[in-house]
């Protein structure tokens, strides 16, 4: 649509906006303004002072504008990545084809209803799985559900470190419903065929692995979440032929042939929206122009709106872009059009780019005030700024009012109504080329598998470590006879062996967890091409466990030998000691999932074994546990363990009342008097174990009971928190 009839002086200052087509399939965000609270006031930063803008599909839009001037918040609201909290609030609409891309999460929503129930919101809103299980969960669902697919590429990605780059893409290839074709396509798109069987690299695993390089990384982070707008198109397309073919069949044209029909424009115009925050920063200038030139070809071949954050870029990388938005310090729009006609408008404002300037630092010179010059300079550079935003807003105003007055109210009606109609046939297309929850399981399984196996050195150290340290607890209780000085020595043994295995197992989820989820909230966040929490979480506990199973058995069995541990009851002992790595490793990962930051969990996660420990110890050496606890520490995996090491030694075990004194005789001094040594010596284990309240008979099965319970109650929390909070 063109401005029309003669322009006056101030409409030849328009660019061309409607230069770049229609608004079919176009990205709008109208008049978005974001305040956040200021940390102990009652006032309010606003960070976007009511911006608009329109992105058009098969063009590059690029946001620009000095640092602080609030591009990613615009970028992260686009997307539906911000959402209204406590002392935050955001307004405005984002608009994709005319209809709402996201609702809006306008306080003013929130102002209507009435004072006591808004009171209770905002009590609730404050307890922190509840809060987020009511209220943010209907906003990031609405975040997370756009009506066309919206992919994000993050500043810095990260992926699994040991896969390799064509690894990566099979699992995301096929998590969009594609096959291998399609990763080789998106390979040789992306230029990223010679490193395809290179590791990714990063630090998601045990430890970090040297991959790919930067520009690769952000490459192959633009393939990831592209990948899927090629697929669910192509989808879209077989789906709709097959549809009309049923529909209509045409004389003469034989059952197998797949006619194809021409598809309702806004169904072919659709191509997505791919969102990509500074994907060039910290690359080399030659880097940076290639992911930028991607970022172009992805727009061109997909026809996706593509609106990309742009650091610094060099002129050859501006000159790539087809439209512009600069933002200004303090949240204002100075233009938003054609990047061809923007030094016009700025030169007929006033100011004229030199010759031989990158055009890219022109403008964000122009919009940027400098709070670190003198008080004069950083006034005249805010008047500057100020007359831009007024110069802009005068012309996007008149701009605004030329289009409403050509486009009657009817036609926009009628023109949206069939869009949405179209666009949910889109949506629902796209939606459906995700595969189901049992594929995402086994193709989660393969990708933890693949993770695991090639840390294989790590669990090697890990292997080493464990059967080192069973010798270390095992050489310093060598010997330890069967007298009666041995039954508080083998008590303590076995509460260091439940401790250690406890304390290394929750450690390792609550150091690993957080590294992987930010690799799976992107992936889970996904428009199209996710997975859901639970084919993750119990893909990950399915190939984990088993592993993870083997470190405490080769030190129970190592310790059992050195030690002198009833050989009888060696197979309850490792028993028990897997299971309370896998109690310990969920209660980690349910600490992880909980807590908002890792840094809180590796703070909350020790002090719950300290305090299960507490709980925990039988013989009282720790603390002796007030009757009132007495329920809640059925809730400690070390009193499980404990209880279960006790009973897989005790049961069946013979003492000597002589055996202590033997011993010191044979060691050629004086009776010594060790602990116990002078209490009465117990017959057998049994007595031993009716002394402390447990079972004679089948306490490690009854232990063994309670830990697969915790180690299931655990598994659900974390699944739970997962599945409402999102990884
Ligand atoms: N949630 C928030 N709370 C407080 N300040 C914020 C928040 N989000 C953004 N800001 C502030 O808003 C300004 C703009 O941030 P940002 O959008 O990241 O800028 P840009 O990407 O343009 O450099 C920054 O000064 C930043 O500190
Ligand atoms: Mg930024």
């Amino acid at each position: 649509m063109s401005i029309e009839g003669e322009p006056s002086a101030d409409e030849a200052r328009i660019p061309a906006r409607e230069a770049a087509g229609d608004a079919d399939g176009a990205l709008e965000w109208h008049d978005v303004r974001y305040a956040v609270g200021r940390r102990g006031t009652t006032r309010r930063r606003e960070i976007l002072r009511g911006t608009s803008g329109i992105a058009h599909p098969g063009r590059l839009h690029g946001i620009l504008g000095p640092s602080g001037s609030g591009k990613t918040t615009l970028l992260n609201i686009l997307a539906g990545r911000v959402r209204e909290r406590r002392g935050a609030e955001l307004n405005g609409d984002v608009m994709h084809d005319g209809e709402l891309l996201h609702a809006s999460t306008s306080s003013r929503e929130g102002e209507k209803r009435g004072g006591i129930i808004r009171g209770v919101q905002s009590v609730l809103k404050r307890l922190p799985l509840v809060g987020d299980a009511l209220f943010s969960r209907r906003s990031s669902k609405r975040a997370q559900k756009p009506r066309v697919p919206v992919s994000y590429v993050e500043q810095d990605p990260k992926f699994f470190s040991n896969l390799t780059v064509r690894e990566t893409l099979t699992l995301d290839s096929k998590l969009h419903g594609g096959d291998e074709r399609d990763v080789d396509d998106v390979l040789r798109r992306l230029g990223l065929t010679a490193c395809a069987d290179t590791l990714v690299g990063g630090d998601t695993g045990g430890v970090a692995v040297r991959g790919v390089s930067g520009g690769e990384r952000r490459r192959l982070a633009i393939a990831c979440e592209t990948l899927g707008l090629r697929i669910g198109k192509r989808n879209v397309d077989v789906r709709t032929s097959r549809e009309g073919d049923d529909d209509r069949p045409l004389p003469g044209s034989s059952s197998s042939e797949v006619v194809p029909l021409p598809l309702p424009k806004s169904l072919s115009s659709s191509g997505g929206v791919v969102l990509a925050d500074e994907p060039t920063t910290g690359l080399d200038a030659h880097q940076a122009d290639k992911i930028v030139a991607k970022l172009k070809e992805t727009a061109v071949e997909e026809h996706a709106v593509v609106v990309a954050v742009l650091h610094q870029p060099r002129s050859r990388s501006f000159e790539r872009l087809d439209d512009l938005t600069l933002l200004t310090s303090g949240g204002k729009v100075a233009y938003c059009g054609p990047v061809k006609d923007a030094l016009a408008y700025f030169a007929n404002v006033g100011h004229v780019c030199p010759h031989h300037h990158n055009p890219a630092e022109f403008l964000i010179d122009l919009v940027a005030v400098d709070s670190d010059g003198s008080p004069e300079e950083e006034a005249a550079d805010a008047e500057r700024v100020a007359a831009l935003v007024d110069a802009w807003e005068s012309s996007f105003c008149l701009a605004s009012e030329k289009k409403r007055k050509n486009t009657s109210r009817d036609e926009i009606t009628s023109v949206t109504n069939a869009e949405t109609r179209l666009n949910v046939c889109h949506t629902s297309s796209a939606r459906r080329s995700r595969v189901g929850a049992a594929r995402q399981f086994v193709l989660l399984v393969g990708r933890a598998w693949r993770q695991t196996r090639r840390e294989a050195w790590v669990n090697a150290v890990r292997l080493v470590a464990s059967a080192g340290l069973a010798a270390a607890f095992g050489g310093c209780n060598r010997d330890m006879g069967n007298g009666a000085s041995s039954v508080k020595r083998r008590a303590a043994v076995l509460m260091q062996a439940c401790i250690n295995t406890s304390m290394l197992a929750v450690c390792r989820s609550l150091n690993g967890f957080p590294r992987e989820r930010a690799t799976v909230s992107r992936e889970m966040h996904r428009s199209v091409g996710g997975y859901g929490a639970g084919p993750y979480f119990f893909s990950k506990l399915l190939v984990e466990t088993p592993v993870d199973a083997v470190f405490p058995v080769v030190f129970g069995f190592v310790l059992n030998r050195m030690a002198g541990l009833n050989r009888n009851g060696r197979n309850w002992l490792l028993t028990t000691l897997a299971l309370q790595t896998a109690a310990a490793s969920t209660l980690g990962l349910s600490v992880g999932a909980l807590s908002p930051s890792s840094e809180m969990a590796l703070a909350i996660g020790p002090c719950v074994m300290v305090l299960s420990i507490m709980l925990g110890d039988e013989t009282g050496a720790f603390a002796e546990i007030p009757a009132s606890l007495t329920g809640v520490s059925h809730l400690s995996l070390i009193k499980w363990a404990f209880r279960g090491c006790l009973s897989s030694e005790f049961e069946g075990l013979k003492f000597d009342p002589l055996a202590d004194a033997k011993r010191a005789r044979a060691k050629g001094g004086a009776e010594k008097r060790t602990r116990g040594a002078s209490g009465a010596c117990p017959p057998t284990g049994e007595h031993v174990l009716s002394e402390m309240g447990l079972p004679t008979a089948g306490g490690a099965r009854i232990a063994a009971k309670a830990q697969a319970k915790l180690v299931a109650a655990n598994a659900l929390l974390t699944y739970l928190v997962l599945k409402i909070k999102g990884a």
